[in-house]
């Protein structure tokens, strides 16, 4: 497995290649293959364990979009995919709710969603404490790392500390003869 590319110029910040340092190149539905031909499932990726990789009928409607030099980046300004998706959205998910729900698009990754889930809370409640709770993992930008369990993340910060976090056990956590839930009640 040639390894060494990756080693001298990927920086540091990198986590699951140290614990995990195979080079994949192949993906297909729930299966992975690296470059030794050797396939694994894929029980990690957070989209892939909804739509698996390289879904073929998603596949096929991106390589029809692209075919068409359809707008891949396009800021948040608005194209006919974004209306696409939301009619969409509202059609397939809303509509047959009752939901009368606004959108926001963050960026592609978890940590943007954590940081614009942690900020309309903020905003909703008039409240700047968010509860987390044992070993969390929830992306590396400021406000998501600071509600990160992990200390060796928080950590990583260079010097900077992350506040407006609570820690609290997860249920069973402290052992049977502690209720997490009355201490969370009582913090
Ligand atoms: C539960 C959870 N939240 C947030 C994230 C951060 O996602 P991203 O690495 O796309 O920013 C992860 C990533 O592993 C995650 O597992």
């Amino acid at each position: 497995m040639q390894t060494q590319t990756l080693e001298r110029m990927e920086s540091n910040v990198r986590t699951y290649s140290r614990s995990f340092p195979v080079v994949f190149t192949k993906a297909q539905n729930a299966r992975l293959t690296d470059e030794n031909g050797r396939e694994y499932i894929d029980f990690a990726g957070a989209g892939t364990l909804n739509y698996g990789h390289n879904n073929p009928h998603m596949k096929q409607a991106m390589i029809d979009y692209l075919s068409t030099d359809g707008v891949v980046h396009g800021l948040d300004m608005w194209t006919n995919a974004k209306r696409d998706y939301l009619e969409t959205l509202e059609e397939v998910i809303f509509k047959p709710r009752g939901l009368d729900y606004k959108v926001h698009l963050p960026g592609p990754t978890g940590t943007n969603a954590v940081e614009a889930a942690i900020r309309l809370a903020r905003v909703a409640k008039g409240r700047h404490n968010i509860v987390t709770f044992t070993n969390g993992f929830h992306g590396v930008t400021m406000g998501a790392l600071a509600t990160t369990g992990n200390r060796k993340f928080r950590e990583a910060t260079g010097g900077i500390l992350t506040q407006g976090a609570s820690f609290l056990p997860y249920d069973g956590y402290m052992g049977e003869h502690t209720d997490t839930l009355d201490y969370f009640e009582n913090c």
